[in-house]
């Protein structure tokens, strides 16, 4: 008889080494691993012992198995519109190619390569391509500047860069190679070796010997075969937002990951072999790396690169057409999607234009799904909106719906239960366990299962220090939330200053570096405020150094520019204001929260550790002059 949640959860739980070990024997191994779960350190390595290779199972092993002429990579795209179809034979044939011009430059096994590309497939294949000789990938979202691409340069310190010439955002041609040049002379640390894509709508200049043209150097390539790799190898590094300016680079193994991923096609998205799955994100995100690339080809589904937005491309039935022309079988997409979708068709008249038929659920995730997003998308699509809470540091789902071990009731706001392995808890300042209902700390009992971070690269002190110091035995998510009576989970928010900006994670710390390090400004706090589109948007308010004096407006301008600058336009940070002092406690805490429920139009009340009760109504002057409407003092 076929499992239900409850057992499946329990069995996770009570035994996680026999669990995870059945699941791993659906991978293929060159080499079988000769420990389940091994603690060193605080680092959970699953599989130890174990060789395998994940290109092998993404790719290769679907042709072995007889299906090397079915369709596997839709690359659609119209803001070129382009669209081109990969079989597994042509897709893996691509890699391997891919995989050879890397070798043939010098990379090997444990060498680091960065990736920086816009939605094409070359972005998968290069992904790909390193994960077959064993080499560790570190994509670089393409819309973070050059300062933030040299940030992670340097610290991985990679021989080879795969980028291309452009990217295109709606009708805008975006150059990437002077970002990739400016970032190269930014960084202390200098590949051998760029392979640029030469895309046709911009052609990048090139700097001699370093820079190389992909297309001629694919035509001298040999085929490069599958490596395999330790378990517990790193696939991939991905540099997600802390609560200081610098980011961190989560290290996924191959092993773990392969193992997880599978699980979780199967039993979140009961996505079957051959269903057309497709995460309407970018490769640059935790979702481009587990559900556009590596999830989808190791369960023997075809993936989408899709080149576009949910809107503008070239309207709001941009989704609704792509999942009719493929027969898209599981739609993934952050909230703002819908909402960015709903803006424009509110009665949902483009979906209607389509035929969905084939589409089994949508899948939601990244950010708080608002009830009226998800009932609005259930409405227009006719079909379950499911919501999952996960992160980049768990590559896939802490807590959702097991629709393909037993459809759970969807109580809208809740991404429903923990996941098997996930051992979740609630526990307060103290460390206590909270009653049902309870706000407080979302933690996860160790170990973690499969796939979970394995720590930061180079810097093993700030894994223990974000994650294990703060409740011994536990990981701490850093989002806040509670358990409902019925084991239903409820997540309402960071505890750090970590913001969701249009399913985009972003660190106001970093955004508070960045505006610090104007000369003319003594202080400044970056919060994150509600957006009806985007979820969270950051608001700045800044104080000027004695003496300046200058027209506020031009200088907030400058401001803006600056964190578009340094960080990126992903950042979105386009309001902010000067104020003369920032309301502090008598320890000199920036009152954040405050100042957030001020511009949240929610009700606020003046805190008795306030330092200086005075300068909260001329902040409440200035939100009010930024167009947002104050509640009174509660
Ligand atoms: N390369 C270069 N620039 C990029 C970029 C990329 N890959 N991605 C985004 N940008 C730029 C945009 O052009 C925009 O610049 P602008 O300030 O000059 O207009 C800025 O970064 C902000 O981008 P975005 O947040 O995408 O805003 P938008 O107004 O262009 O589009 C939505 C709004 C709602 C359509 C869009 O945010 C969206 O599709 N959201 C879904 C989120 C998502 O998929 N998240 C992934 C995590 S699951
Ligand atoms: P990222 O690492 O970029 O995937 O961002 C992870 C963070 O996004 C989480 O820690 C949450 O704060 C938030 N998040 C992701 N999914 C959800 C969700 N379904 N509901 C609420 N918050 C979410």
């Amino acid at each position: 008889m076929k499992k239900l949640y409850d057992e499946v959860y329990r069995e996770s739980i009570e035994n996680p080494e026999k669990f995870w070990a059945k699941e791993a024997s659906k991978v293929h191994w060159d080499k079988k691993w000769d420990k389940v779960l091994d603690v060193v350190d605080g680092h959970y390595r699953w599989f130890v012992g174990g060789q395998m290779n994940t290109c092998y199972n993404a790719l290769d092993v679907h042709i072995d198995q007889g299906r090397g002429s079915e369709n596997v990579l839709i690359y659609d795209s119209p803001v070129t519109n382009t669209k081109k179809i990969y079989t597994y034979n042509e897709l893996r044939d691509e890699v391997a190619k891919t995989a050879g011009m890397l070798a043939a430059s010098g990379v090997k096994k444990g060498d680091r390569v960065v990736i920086y590309m816009p939605m094409i497939p070359q972005a998968v294949t290069a992904m790909l391509a390193c994960a077959r000789i064993g080499a560790i990938h570190s994509v670089v979202f393409g819309g973070f500047a050059a300062h933030e691409l040299a940030v992670r340069i340097d610290d991985t310190r990679p021989d080879v860069i795969l980028s291309a010439s452009c990217g295109i955002e709606v009708a805008k041609v975006i150059q990437y190679k002077p970002l990739l040049d400016e970032a190269i002379s930014l960084a202390k640390h200098k590949p051998s070796a760029c392979f640029i894509y030469q895309r046709e709508q911009c052609t990048a200049d090139m700097t001699a010997p370093r820079d190389k043209d992909w297309k001629d150097e694919m035509t001298k390539a040999q085929p490069a075969d599958c490596v395999p790799v330790d378990a517990i190898d790193p696939l991939y590094i991905l540099y997600t937002s802390g609560t200081t300016g610098t980011p961190k680079g989560v290290i996924r193994s191959n092993g773990g990951h392969s193992v997880a991923m599978k699980w979780s096609m199967d039993n979140v998205y009961d996505a079957k072999v051959g269903d057309v799955f497709w995460a309407a994100s970018d490769v640059g995100w935790v979702v481009g790396h587990s559900y556009i690339v590596y999830g989808p080809l190791l369960a023997g589904c075809a993936t989408m690169i899709y080149e576009g937005k949910p809107v503008r491309t070239p309207d709001p039935g941009a989704f609704w057409r792509v999942c009719e022309e493929y027969k898209v079988n599981q739609l993934f997409a952050a909230p703002t999607a819908f909402r960015a979708i709903r803006r424009e068709d509110p009665d949902g008249k483009w979906a209607k234009k389509y035929d969905l038929s084939n589409l089994k659920k949508v899948f939601v995730a990244g950010e708080r799904c608002d009830t009226p997003t998800l009932l609005w998308t259930k409405q227009i699509t006719g079909k379950e909106v499911l919501d999952h809470w996960w992160q980049t540091e768990t590559g896939w789902a802490i807590v959702a719906n097991p629709i393909g071990i037993e459809p759970l009731e969807i109580k809208p706001g809740s991404p429903t239960k923990p996941m098997p392995g996930f051992d979740l808890k609630v526990l307060d300042a103290d460390g206590k366990e909270c009653e049902a209902g309870k706000l407080g700390n979302l933690v996860l009992k160790l170990p973690l299962p499969p796939s979970c971070l394995m720590g930061i690269w180079q810097n093993d002190e700030r894994y223990k220090r974000s994650y294990l110091d703060y409740y011994k035995g536990y990981y701490l998510t850093g989002d806040s939330g509670y358990i409902d009576k019925d084991g239903y989970v409820w997540v309402m928010g960071r505890m750090d200053g970590v913001i969701n900006v249009a399913g985009h994670r972003l660190s106001t710390g970093e955004m508070e570096e960045v505006v610090a390090s104007h000369p003319d400004i003594a202080e400044c706090a970056v919060i994150g405020i509600d957006d009806q589109l985007k979820g969270e948007q950051p608001m700045g308010f800044v104080v000027l150094k004695d003496g300046v004096d200058t027209d506020h407006e031009t200088f907030v301008k400058e401001v803006v520019q600056l964190v578009r600058k340094e960080i990126g336009p992903v950042a979105c940070f386009k309001i902010a204001t000067v104020v003369d002092k920032l309301p502090k406690t008598r320890s000199g805490k920036i009152l954040r929260g405050t100042m957030r429920s001020m511009a949240d139009g929610k009700t606020w009340s003046v805190p008795s550790t306030i330092e200086d009760e005075t300068v909260l109504p001329s902040i409440e002057q200035s939100i009010k002059e930024l167009g947002y409407p104050i509640k009174d003092k509660g």
